[in-house]
């Protein structure tokens, strides 16, 4: 049978209450008490029940990462630069999928709430969605990921989406092409907003010709739905710019399916650049986003809200997209 509170202390030759105070507030224990009872856990195996080690301190050493879906390999990466930073400060990580919906995104944000987490890193599912904010009355910090805030008061960190809007139509102006399709998601999804507004600036600047085909969801088969509504077109467009690569991708498969030749016919350009995009049938042009790099950064800035919360600078950390030119798309 696993070791227990009470057998640490008799073999310690302390108090239940020390080696209570071994565990939540090594600051009041001294020096040579604190060796000696954390020698003993060590030499009894002794596991502390971290729920009721909780209870009794009023938080827990974990955060919730909330984000819209992490199968996609874009939200992969930054869960795992999420995780890679916490693990570093001895916090473990609820990891939650909101699938673009407000409604299961509050759901969990109520669940992160009971599980008494010191913090919440999240994507929003809805730009006008706030449900967040109210964390923060009971005591959670919270920071905007891959989603810029203009709250001062608010740690986020995000990729300029504009820019990254408009460097797509400006690379793929530069190769001739004048009639753009834009396969992009929800208009609630604040990324998406952001690299219209680019599509939208340059194509002004350009005098590109864009035509929008909406879909539901980011993801492979919606990809294959707008590809489908694109071979139906009248005049098929030279190009194809996709608000990610899973789209991006799932246009790929049914263009070629349909016998048609990227880029020769038609380029094809993504946006994240996640790592199978080098390796599909024909590698992906993509505008990339440091994924790691915005959980790793995330993270931190929400921890060190968490734990320094007096000493805590607010920061908006907005990283820069950048064009990653393969195969798929080429001149007109
Ligand atoms: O969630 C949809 C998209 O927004 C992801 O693919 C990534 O680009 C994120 O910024």
């Amino acid at each position: 049978m696993s070791a227990n509170l009470r057998d640490v202390a008799k073999k310690a030759g302390v108090s239940v209450g020390t080696v209570s105070n071994v565990l939540n507030r090594p600051e009041v224990v001294s020096p040579k008490t604190l060796e000696r009872v954390q020698k003993t856990i060590a030499e009894l195996g002794f596991v502390p029940n971290g729920f009721a080690r909780q209870l009794r301190s009023g938080y827990s050493r974990t955060i919730g990462l909330v984000v819209p879906d992490v199968a996609n390999p874009f939200f992969t990466e930054v869960a795992r630069g999420v995780e890679d930073a916490a693990s570093k400060r001895n916090y473990a990580v609820f990891l939650c999928n909101s699938d673009e919906s407000l409604e299961k995104e509050n759901k969990y944000l109520s669940v992160l709430i009971q599980q008494q987490v010191r913090g919440v890193l999240i994507t929003p599912a809805d730009a006008q969605g706030h449900e967040y904010e109210n964390l923060r009355e009971r005591g959670i910090s919270v920071a905007l990921l891959d989603t810029e805030t203009k709250n001062s008061s608010q740690c986020s960190v995000s990729v300029d989406d504009v820019r990254g809007g408009e460097i797509a139509i400006e690379h793929l102006l530069s190769l001739g092409h004048k009639d753009i399709a834009w396969v992009t998601g929800p208009e609630t999804i604040p990324q998406i907003v952001d690299r219209t507004m680019g599509v939208t600036k340059a194509a002004k600047v350009g005098k590109a010709e864009i035509s929008t085909i909406r879909v539901t969801l980011m993801n492979v088969a919606q990809g294959e739905a707008a590809a489908k509504k694109i071979l139906l077109l009248k005049k098929m467009p030279s190009a194809i710019f996709c608000a990610n690569d899973l789209l991006a991708f799932g246009v790929m498969r049914v263009l070629l399916d349909a016998g048609i030749n990227i880029p020769e016919q038609v380029s094809l350009l993504g946006y994240d650049d996640i790592s199978f995009g080098n390796s599909a049938a024909v590698p992906l042009s993509s505008i990339s986003q440091p994924a790691y790099q915005l959980g790793v950064t995330a993270a931190e800035l929400l921890i060190s809200e968490c734990e320094d919360s007096e000493e805590h600078a607010h920061q908006q950390v907005k990283f820069q997209p950048q064009l990653v030119m393969r195969a798929s798309t080429a001149s007109k």
